[in-house]
């Protein structure tokens, strides 16, 4: 098989926002033993920082849930990539809604801490999603474009980037898009990413929003999603073992 035909990876990711205390770590260890059963999907969780380290003694790959655009520096209360990459975080957030909604992120910042992560050696999981009203003026494609222009510079690549569609209206409110909705956002966004990048055809594409064990095979059969971003479902590991199960059986 040519280089350029190769599948994406496929993943869950859990994301715990703003979640969880150190009596959780029993959860992460539950989720690291099943993570080593899968075949054809990793596992990972995004730990809220000071939780890392901790879970860093098992055998599961973790990330942050956002970082400077800066690498050090006067810079009170921010998160730098190289201390999460040094914790022993692989990967981390940005994008996410909650931060382009309550703290007013950008796309253009949200490619600043993309770069930052890569000059830490950690993958970003760029995370892009319309609105309820963006949807209902029928303007969902155009702001994934916009988004995804603005969000992602020219040194993405299939190994140092993970895109994460997640409408915004479907993020912790228990709808979930339908399959066709992801179909037609999933398409979208593979075009532009086989457009514009060399080896767009195997960036990994995740769905975020509402997923769960009943909804996680339906949602991963939709062509061209390479897993989930998971939020709710994935601070238990009761919850969130089945849907790394589904994934990989899927
Ligand atoms: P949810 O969150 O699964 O609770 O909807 C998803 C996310 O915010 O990444």
């Amino acid at each position: 098989m040519s280089d350029s035909k190769r599948q994406p990876k496929r993943y869950a990711i859990g994301n715990w926002k703003m979640n969880g205390d150190r009596a959780s770590l029993s959860e992460v260890a539950i989720v690291a033993k099943a993570a080593k059963q899968l075949n054809r999907a990793e596992a990972m969780l995004c730990l809220p920082g000071p939780l890392i380290a901790t879970a860093s003694d098992f055998e599961l790959s973790l990330g942050g849930q956002d970082c400077s655009p800066e690498l050090a520096g006067a810079f009170t209360g921010d998160q730098s990539a190289t201390l999460l990459a040094d914790i022993g975080a692989s990967a981390v957030i940005v994008g996410h809604s909650d931060r382009r909604t309550i703290h007013g992120e950008t796309s253009k910042l949200v490619s600043a801490k993309a770069s930052a992560a890569w000059a830490a050696g950690l993958q970003a999981i760029v995370c892009i999603g319309e609105t309820a009203e963006e949807r209902e003026a029928g303007k969902a494609l155009n702001v994934l474009t916009e988004q995804l222009a603005a969000s992602l510079s020219d040194g993405v690549t299939h190994q140092n980037t993970i895109v994460a569609y997640e409408p915004v209206w479907a993020i912790g409110t228990g709808l979930t898009a339908s399959p066709y909705d992801i179909e037609m956002a999933h398409t979208h966004i593979r075009q532009y990413l086989r457009n514009r990048f060399a080896y767009g055809t195997r960036i990994s594409l995740l769905y975020g929003g509402s997923l769960k064990g009943s909804n996680a095979a339906q949602i991963f059969s939709v062509p061209d999603v390479n897993g989930g971003l998971i939020g709710g479902a994935s601070l238990r590991a009761n919850d969130f073992v089945p849907i790394m199960q589904a994934l990989d059986q899927t």
